[in-house]
């Protein structure tokens, strides 16, 4: 299982970027995004609107207590994850967390040290400061292996068909 806990999130200012996270954590069949900062009723209407059309169980949910969620997590055995420009080398990492259920944290304008101590593993990707969306993106395609490239919905409204021109279709069944 795939989790995701964006921090910080500022209504307004993280509103695209937040969504973008959440859109990449949904489309790299993670399973849920936990966020803290501030609840954003908008943001988490968008992201079920997404679902709605074109399918998935990816949910999001707000906490107020972000470092009370990790330990919850480390407690039911998930393996912590940090992404951070300043952690080690994704390469290094990444027969060690191999088919275990993680949570990922991804952070938002500025990162507690005590992310960094409870984090099981702070991951960086390429060592360089870059949007927390690449970060996310390019980590989860290493940890699954490639798989989220053909993955499909069974749940959609709206089916994009892979083609050189625009093309999809209305699943009636799912209306
Ligand atoms: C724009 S950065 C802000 C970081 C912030 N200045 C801090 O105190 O760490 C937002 C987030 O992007 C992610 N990020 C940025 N560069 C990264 C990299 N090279 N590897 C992994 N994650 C990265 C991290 O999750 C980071 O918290």
């Amino acid at each position: 299982m795939i989790q995701i806990l964006r921090l910080n999130h500022r209504i307004h200012r993280d509103e695209r970027l937040t969504t973008h996270v959440a859109l990449t954590a949904r489309a790299f069949l993670s399973s849920k995004l936990y966020y803290s900062g501030q609840k954003d009723s908008n943001f988490e209407n968008s992201i079920k609107k997404v679902n709605k059309q074109f399918g998935s169980k990816f949910t999001t949910e707000y906490t107020k207590n972000p470092l009370k969620l990790i330990q919850n997590k480390k407690k039911s055995k998930f393996t912590i994850i940090h992404l951070t420009a300043y952690g080690l080398q994704l390469p290094k990492i990444l027969k060690k967390i191999k088919n275990k259920n993680i949570l990922i944290i991804v952070g938002g304008s500025k990162v507690e040290p005590e992310y960094y101590k409870l984090s099981d593993f702070n991951i960086s990707i390429t060592s360089q400061p870059i949007s927390e969306v690449s970060a996310l993106a390019v980590f989860l395609h290493e940890f699954l292996n490639k798989k989220e490239l053909t993955s499909t919905f069974k749940d959609a409204k709206t089916k994009i068909i892979p083609s050189e021109f625009k093309k999809v279709i209305k699943n009636k069944e799912n209306q």
